[in-house]
């Protein structure tokens, strides 16, 4: 049922969440075992006020997920939304992700709510640049590095996402609004729903009458068309290949 809605769809809107990138190795936030929230503190580490109050903590924790990031691969589950897009008129990529994996993967049509781990923004000047990378990191965690500082301005750098409280990047969440008021059917992939302002694309959606179908191995709430129950990285390779091959 769900291949015939998107072989019919003329607009179709993805939301993916940490959940896709499960597959790839990289720790969700919430729900598994070793999910990032369960073993850290978001107010620790996920704030301009953590940021401001103890620097080294905060680049640490980040450096250590570029690490893991930078190993990362793209899953099935990301290569088949690549061939979603190829295959829909119109096909919106809204991503909570800041791991990059859709981009390299080969979407293009994305749409990033929460910025882009593997940059970083200057917290003097706003220059945006490509993150260093410390490998070694990935396996052997620091408890505290130094940021690294603007070659233009000295300044601390900070990494080039959305932290708690902060306002998402100019125009994401209008752009991600009308993409899920035009679609006929909305893919909810690996998110928990519980982050804002992006949780509120779901209901969003339905309202404007589209189909919300849930991509999750975890039970969805009763008031989506479908559930479709397993990992990102066995479901939307099959659900493509029903649909369009
Ligand atoms: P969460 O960690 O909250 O939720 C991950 C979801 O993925 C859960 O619903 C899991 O059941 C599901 N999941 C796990 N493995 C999966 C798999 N193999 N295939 C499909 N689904 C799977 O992640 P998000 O909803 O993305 O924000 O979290 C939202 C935001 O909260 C993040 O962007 C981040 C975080 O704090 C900021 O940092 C601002």
């Amino acid at each position: 049922m769900v291949a015939a809605w998107l072989r019919r769809a003329r607009r179709v809107a993805v939301l993916t969440g940490a959940g896709i990138s499960a597959d790839s190795g990289l720790p969700t936030f919430r729900g598994a075992q070793h999910a990032l929230w369960s073993r850290f503190r978001p107010e620790s580490l996920a704030t301009p006020e953590a940021f401001a109050h103890d620097p080294a903590l905060v680049w640490a924790w980040y450096q250590w997920r570029r690490a893991l990031v930078a190993r990362a691969r793209p899953n099935p589950g990301h290569t088949a939304l690549v061939e979603l897009e190829a295959a829909v008129p119109v096909c919106t990529l809204i991503t909570q992700n800041v791991d990059g994996l859709h981009r390299a993967a080969g979407s293009r049509n994305i749409i990033a709510l929460h910025g882009e781990l593997l940059r970083d923004r200057c917290t003097g000047c706003g220059r945006e640049s490509p993150c260093t990378i410390v490998a070694s990191l990935a396996d052997a965690p620091c408890e505290r590095l130094e940021p690294d500082r603007c070659p233009a301005c000295g300044a601390r750098l900070r990494p080039a996402v959305v932290w708690f409280g902060e306002p998402l990047p100019e125009g994401a969440m209008a752009a991600a609004s009308a993409a899920v008021r035009a679609c006929e059917v909305l893919l909810v992939v690996g998110t928990s729903g519980v982050v804002y302002p992006a949780a509120s694309l779901a209901p969003l959606a339905r309202t404007a009458g589209a189909r919300v179908v849930v991509v999750n191995p975890e039970p969805a709430p009763d008031d989506v068309a479908r559930q479709l129950t397993g990992s990102a990285a066995d479901i939307l390779p099959a659900l493509v290949r029903r649909a369009f091959a």
